[in-house]
């Protein structure tokens, strides 16, 4: 571990992965893509127990975006074969860490065994508190904030909701991640400089970490050099640094 120490104070509440590099790490090594995939959940299990052990209480990781679905069929089916794979091995180890799982996006898209292990598996844990996983699949920032904006003007014209009543929190209620902090830190492995879709509303004000490192060889130090800078950053939401020091 990382000889500087963390701040439990400061720990962000929710952080937010984009698991970037998996096919080049498999590259790298001469490997076919799918085994990047399947180390790359090896990297995922290791995040999730460092998270759980630091007391995070919201960890949300983009696994599978909605433009993945163009991805060569052989390449989307072994993704699939995966998550079953992580959801039949892991779900009770999360259940006994009382991990509440969470599937975030586009789910009808899903292969039917796949939202059934889904639906089946993640709703044992819907009553467990130590942390929220939230799991994107099939998801699109663009998509949620329509699916938001959908909801709400159904909403108004069934007169259940009033032009005026609509702002930040009530748009926020009406997004995948609802009665969730939004994330303050997002991390995106494997160098690039890109959102990608992810979380579009929710990161306003997020800090942004990236590393050069891939998705696969992202380990329990490389979070924790993450945290540590996340802890140097000045977080103004607007004010002026004075605003800070002084409040
Ligand atoms: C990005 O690497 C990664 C993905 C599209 C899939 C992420 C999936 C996992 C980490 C494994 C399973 C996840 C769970 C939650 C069980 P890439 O293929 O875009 O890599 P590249 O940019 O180097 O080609």
């Amino acid at each position: 571990m990382h000889s500087e120490t963390l701040i439990k104070e400061k720990l962000p509440k929710h952080i937010a992965i984009i698991m970037d590099g998996n096919g080049r790490w498999a590259k790298n090594h001469s490997l076919k893509r799918i085994m990047g995939h399947k180390k790359g959940m090896d990297a995922v299990r290791e995040v999730v127990k460092t998270c759980r052990e630091l007391g995070i209480k919201v960890l949300t990781l983009y696994a599978f975006s909605a433009e993945n679905w163009r991805r060569p069929q052989s390449e989307i089916k072994a993704l699939m074969s995966l998550l079953k794979l992580y959801i039949r091995s892991e779900i009770s180890q999360l259940h006994k860490n009382n991990i509440k799982v969470n599937a975030i996006g586009d789910l009808q898209k899903l292969p039917k065994d796949v939202l059934k292990l889904i639906k089946d598996g993640f709703d044992k844990t819907k009553n467990n508190r130590g942390m929220v996983l939230n799991v994107a699949l099939s998801y699109s920032g663009r998509d949620e904030i329509l699916h938001a904006v959908t909801q709400i003007a159904g909403k108004v014209k069934a007169n259940e909701l009033t032009l005026s009543g609509i702002d930040e929190k009530i748009f926020s209620q009406h997004l995948y991640t609802a009665g969730l902090p939004d994330p303050d830190l997002l991390i995106r492995t494997s160098g690039e400089l890109r959102v990608s879709n992810f979380l579009l509303w929710q990161i306003a004000y997020t800090e942004i970490y990236v590393t050069d490192a891939l998705w696969p060889d992202f380990k329990k130090e490389n979070l924790h050099k993450a945290l540590l800078e996340y802890q140097q950053r000045k977080r103004r939401f607007g004010f002026t640094d004075e605003q800070i020091n002084s409040g």
